[in-house]
């Protein structure tokens, strides 16, 4: 589908020239996220440069009736920046200042095209910390993190990037320039529409602006690697070393992943023994009591016959490797196209669905490798499941799906997400239903309504229309 040449002409008389696209490499490039299933087809790429660009577009996106697919930092695991069917990719690469700093409020406001790791630099500067951190800050934005409610690896000391949106500028699928909650930290004026837009994927319009809560930085973070028996002991040394101690993180992954990573970096091996699971914890160690306490608590797994081996990092660098052994897995996965399950339950009924999902997976994947990691101390879990080299993506997307509507189906019977922290998108709209109510979606979609009456943003991703 393409979209007419009047329409175009409007664009760039809002934007500029230059800054309309509408060469293939181009829809190749903005149209799509990380996910590889979908061949991107978008109508026209525009490139805003503020809140007023932005609003011309959804104006005259309205107008015409043509829909808007949101396109930030395309790290996206789950379709939801994917542009199919001749729609106007809205590029925010342009909108990256930082608009405004305070230090007394603790707060930044930025442009939402702006890159995580530069936001993290900048709070860096001010002798502050942005805590919200993942593999792929070097390229995801902020208006991206906040679409999705980004999650990562310090969710257990930090909360997800809800937890640090003090305000948004937006515009609504319907051209209104709403801002929500101007920075406040307390103001009870009735319904948060502030988060109603967290977590929406672009379909209720679109972030131009956040405002950001940053705190102070953490000192003297030291990082342990624990090699673990099975499945049931990491949850048996999360608890052990939550009751001990406050943790900024608890992430594992599995021995074939680590071989992974191994194999495609420079990094060590954590120890010379093998396990078949890892835990990383991380924790401050602002004094010895800390540290000792961190090596009792690792005695006491040893002795309860959890842990077989570990490491406890001696510098910055030693704890950056022991970090790049979790951090780099996805990055070097990517090279299998894997499909990717990003599921949770409670904490506390972990061990039991991590019993039911394993014999799940090893019963209906018994020829894909799976390689397993992910925030255990969030109760949230990755599954990725390699593609073969010979089979085709779209025959592999088809086996997948079979068994991931049994994991689905198995998340809701302990009540839990079939999206924990990657968002919904396209790639899992149709498990939805596993997590959320028929009233619930019915619900959003009337929410929906309210915000984009044409229904223009982003259109099909988290759930269809009707
Ligand atoms: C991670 O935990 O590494 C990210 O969520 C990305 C991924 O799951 O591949
Ligand atoms: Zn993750």
């Amino acid at each position: 589908m393409t979209v007419a040449p009047p329409v175009i002409e409007k664009l760039r008389e809002i934007v500029g020239q230059q800054r309309v696209l509408t060469d293939e490499t181009s829809f190749q490039q903005y149209g799509v996220d990380r996910t590889t299933l979908w061949t991107p087809s978008p109508g026209v790429v525009v490139l805003p440069g503020s809140t007023e660009e932005v609003q011309a577009i959804i104006q005259l996106a309205n107008a015409e009736r043509i829909a808007v697919v949101p396109s930030g930092g395309r790290t996206g695991l789950s379709g939801g920046a994917v542009a199919l069917n001749g729609e106007i990719v809205l590029v925010l690469d342009r909108m990256n200042e930082v608009v405004a700093f305070n230090a007394i409020d603790r707060s930044v406001t930025v442009q939402a095209g702006m890159i995580t790791q530069q936001l993290q630099a900048f709070a860096e500067q001010q002798g502050l910390f942005y805590p919200v951190d993942f593999a792929s800050t070097g390229s995801s934005q902020i208006g991206g993190n906040i679409a999705t409610n980004a999650g990562g690896i310090k969710v257990i000391r930090y909360g997800m990037t809800r937890n640090w949106v003090l305000g948004l500028k937006v515009v609504s699928g319907n051209g209104d320039i709403l801002e929500l909650n101007h920075g406040l930290v307390k103001n009870n004026t009735g319904l948060d529409f502030r988060h109603l837009f967290i977590g929406s994927e672009g379909t209720l319009g679109i972030i131009t602006e956040a405002t950001i809560g940053l705190t102070r930085p953490p000192k003297e973070l030291s990082v342990l690697v624990l090699g673990v028996v099975d499945f049931p002991s990491i949850i048996d040394v999360l608890k052990t070393y939550n009751d001990g101690m406050e943790l900024t993180a608890f992430e594992f992954f599995t021995h074939n992943g680590m071989e992974k990573v191994l194999a495609h970096s420079e990094v060590p091996a954590p120890f010379e023994s093998e396990a078949p699971f890892y835990a990383l914890v991380e924790f401050e160690a602002l004094s010895e009591t800390q540290l000792d306490q961190a090596m009792a608590l690792f005695e006491t797994c040893v002795m309860e016959g959890w842990v077989l081996d570990g490491v406890i990092s001696q510098s910055l660098s030693q704890a950056e490797n022991l970090w790049k052994l979790r951090e780099d897995m996805s990055e070097t996965l990517s090279r299998w196209k894997p499909y990717k399950n990003d599921i949770s339950v409670n904490v506390s009924r972990m061990p039991e669905f991590l019993a039911e999902v394993e014999s799940l997976a090893a019963r209906e994947y018994p020829d894909f490798e799976l390689v397993w990691y992910g925030h255990i101390g969030d109760g949230n879990l990755h599954l990725n499941i390699l593609k073969p080299d010979d089979l085709p993506v779209e025959q592999f997307a088809g086996q997948c799906s079979v068994a991931s509507k049994q994991i689905a189906a198995l998340v809701g019977q302990f009540n839990g997400s079939i999206s924990a922290e990657h968002g919904v998108g396209l790639l899992k709209k149709d498990y939805l239903e596993y997590s959320r109510s028929a009233t619930e979606v019915q619900l959003m979609r009337q929410v929906k309504q309210v915000f984009d009456p044409n229904g223009i943003m982003n259109p099909g991703k988290i759930f269809d229309a009707v």
